[in-house]
């Protein structure tokens, strides 16, 4: 796989993705690869997120660790690893870590709702995030960038291309009601944004495409273990003065509905699948 931020980072690609996609599923460990089975590993922080996934998996295995529960079993042909994080940076990261280290997932893959700031994004629009940032690290009157990590030298973390290109061949061949897909900045922080300063602020600042409260969390997370991965998130509001209540709570269902049948879309067609429109 490749990925502009990890050095040494082995190239596997999607190769021509002639019919279908065929994602080539050779993780970071390539010369392991043959031996090691591929699990995707699936975060949502919350439960409305989490549960159409487990109810469609055959779970074969539960366990819990640091208060979590980590479903393992398969989805649409592929091992996958599924656990419902929570909100918020901290426990993102809990659970990812738990993913990478415990469960040895080969790609990571965190999926739910956010909110947006940016001209032409609808509720319902699914974002597939091609980098993330943490909006509420600030370290910028020491000279750091924004959002940048200090002495990580990094802001932006960088989804995986070949998890991005799978996401984007997924999306043609899923039914969204109409809804759009876009591929761009996610911008994480424990805060949820409704409008006012914060809201400009972000937006003048990073201009993402989403904001949300745990995705730049799993990106830092799959980032020090070097596993692929990429943000799903459907959008469910404006980030603005609606946002907290009619707005979020009216689009929550049909926006988890949206991010839950692009993934399931991305299993499939990692396994070579070229299966109808959904
Ligand atoms: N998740 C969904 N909507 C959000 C918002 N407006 N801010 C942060 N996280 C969100």
């Amino acid at each position: 796989m490749s990925n502009k931020n990890w050095p040494g980072f082995l190239a596997a690609g999607i190769g021509t993705a002639a019919a279908g996609i065929g994602l080539a599923l050779h993780h970071k460990k390539q010369k392991e690869a043959s031996e090691e089975a591929v699990i995707f590993g699936l975060i949502c922080p919350m439960e409305e997120e989490t549960t159409p996934f487990r109810e469609a998996m055959d779970i074969t295995e539960t366990t819990r660790l640091s208060g979590l529960t980590f479903y393992k079993g398969t989805l649409d042909g592929q091992t996958v690893v599924l656990s419902q994080c929570g909100v918020g940076k901290v426990n993102a990261a809990v659970c990812a870590e738990i993913l990478c280290e415990h469960f040895q997932i080969s790609y990571l893959i965190n999926i739910g709702v956010a909110g947006t700031t940016h001209e032409g994004i609808k509720q319902g629009d699914i974002v597939i995030g091609n980098d993330a940032v943490q909006h509420d690290m600030d370290v910028t009157c020491r000279g750091y960038r924004p959002g940048e990590v200090p002495d990580m030298f990094v802001s932006y973390f960088l989804a995986d291309d070949d998890l991005i290109a799978l996401a984007e061949q997924a999306a043609k061949n899923c039914e969204l009601d109409g809804a759009a897909v876009h591929t761009g900045r996610i911008a994480s922080g424990d805060q949820f944004i409704c409008g006012g300063e914060q809201a400009d602020k972000i937006k003048e600042t990073f201009d993402p495409y989403a904001v949300e409260m745990e995705g730049a969390a799993v990106a830092q997370t799959a980032w020090v273990n070097q596993i692929p991965f990429v943000i799903i998130r459907a959008i469910s509001d404006n980030a603005d003065k609606d946002a907290p209540t009619s707005s979020y709570d009216d689009f929550l269902p049909l926006a988890v509905i949206h991010s839950f049948s692009l993934v399931r879309r991305m299993l499939l067609l990692a396994g070579g699948e070229e299966a109808p429109k959904a």
